[in-house]
């Protein structure tokens, strides 16, 4: 074997020596304290806001969403039933109050969404003729993409257009546009938003014959010539059983398409469910033993879910140069959607922050897998 000069090894040992420390001094100083600081070189953290929150009308989120959140989606405000209730009549007073509620604060806005086949106004659903059809969906997407050009961070330009096997949903905009319909709906989009990030969103599309579909849906968009810029993974899990396995597969198949990954409203439910997913025309009759905790969630439960937390976060930390966002689906249990969906009145308790907007043992798990590495790092010091 070949002997190194001592005079190398001195040299090598010393620079390692002085590379620790200097790393070392950088993790040192970050002492994050909140989400958001603490992945602040990682991928950016949000949440969704409703009316009440955007408004800043909600005490305890106008505090704890700007310290903890570096990014944020408006959950229902900025739907076609809601930015465009009538035809050519858009309703853009919320919506301008989630981009100045950014701006002040410092949060990226990821506009939700443009083309989605539910809460959408009636007189949209129930245009006959092919070519007002035509009219719509181009004067939807141009005048509200371009409202918002360079203001906002990025959109879901097309929500939940694939059915569970991979295949194309049934929808109005398929019946009437056909199968282009999403291709051509980032082509509107590009153009009226040339300065803002262009994603496909769906919920289940890690399991692999929903994912399957995606992934051909994005390489046709691409070979159109057409820019995408990210796919949004729902990330609607249950306790318990995340499909660890499938996210990891379907971060690296996905980013393999050249595009970043998003996980863009996620949330785990604690209670019973029999079927995975977020199709909101899903229901099930209330019944009492479908809402066991309705006076608090059971330390094993707790436990559970802050273990689901770390594991996933764990998972996203180690492919943090492929994910950009990680967003969950509102700020607090309290205001879940999942406390009505898809049994109305229900007690869950999906999130990181408690109907007190207190932090649960899975916001302090997420948190510390940043501040701890940080720790051990510093270990040597
Ligand atoms: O605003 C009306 C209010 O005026 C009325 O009194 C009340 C009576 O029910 O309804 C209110 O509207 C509700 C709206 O949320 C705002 O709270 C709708 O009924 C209700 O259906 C709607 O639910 C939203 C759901 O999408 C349906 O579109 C949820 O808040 C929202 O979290 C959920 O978000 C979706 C994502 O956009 C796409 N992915 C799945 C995800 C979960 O379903």
């Amino acid at each position: 074997m070949k002997r190194i000069p001592l005079i190398w090894v001195t040299a090598v040992s010393i620079s390692v020596i002085l590379f620790s420390c200097s790393s070392s001094k950088k993790v040192t100083g970050s002492g994050a304290t909140t989400l958001r600081d603490a992945y602040k070189n990682d991928f950016l953290i949000g949440t969704a806001l409703n009316s009440q929150q955007i408004e800043e009308k909600d005490s305890n989120a106008a505090k704890l969403v700007p310290e903890q959140f570096s990014a944020a989606t408006p959950e229902n405000i900025m739907k076609a039933e809601i930015i465009h209730p009538q035809w050519g009549n858009y309703n853009f007073d919320l919506a301008d109050k989630m981009i100045a509620y950014g701006k002040k604060h410092n949060i990226l806005i990821n506009g939700h969404t443009l083309i989605w086949h539910s809460q959408l106004p009636a007189y949209a659903r129930n245009i006959k003729d092919v070519d007002s059809f035509k009219t719509f969906f181009k004067d939807h997407i141009t005048t509200i993409a371009s409202r918002y050009n360079g203001k906002i961070y990025s959109w879901d330009v097309v929500n939940e257009a694939l059915n569970e096997d991979g295949t194309m949903r049934k929808s109005i905009f398929l019946d009437k546009l056909g199968d282009d319909f999403v291709t051509e709906a980032f082509r509107l989009a590009q153009k009226a938003a040339p300065n803002t990030n262009l994603y496909y969103n769906d919920y289940n599309i890690e399991q692999p014959k929903k994912r399957a579909g995606a992934i051909a849906l994005i390489k046709k968009i691409q070979a159109a010539g057409v820019r995408i810029d990210g796919v949004g993974i729902q990330g609607h899990w249950h306790l318990n059983k995340i499909p660890l396995k499938e996210i990891e597969e379907s971060i690296q198949e996905f980013s393999a398409l050249g595009i970043k990954v998003m996980f863009t409203e996620l949330d785990i439910e604690v209670l019973k469910r029999d079927f995975q997913g977020a199709d909101v025309s899903q229901r099930v009759a209330s019944n009492p033993e479908l809402n066991p905790y309705v006076n608090g969630l059971p330390d094993s439960v707790q436990l559970q879910l802050a273990n689901d937390y770390e594991n996933l976060f764990k998972l996203f930390i180690n492919y943090k140069d492929k994910i950009d966002r990680v967003t969950f689906w509102g700020v607090s249990d309290g205001q879940s959607w999942l406390n009505g969906w898809p049994v109305r009145g229900r007690t869950n308790y999906p999130l990181l922050f408690d109907r007190q907007y207190k932090p649960k043992p899975a916001y302090y798990k997420v948190l510390e897998l940043k501040t701890k590495k940080n720790a051990e790092q510093q270990k040597p010091f």
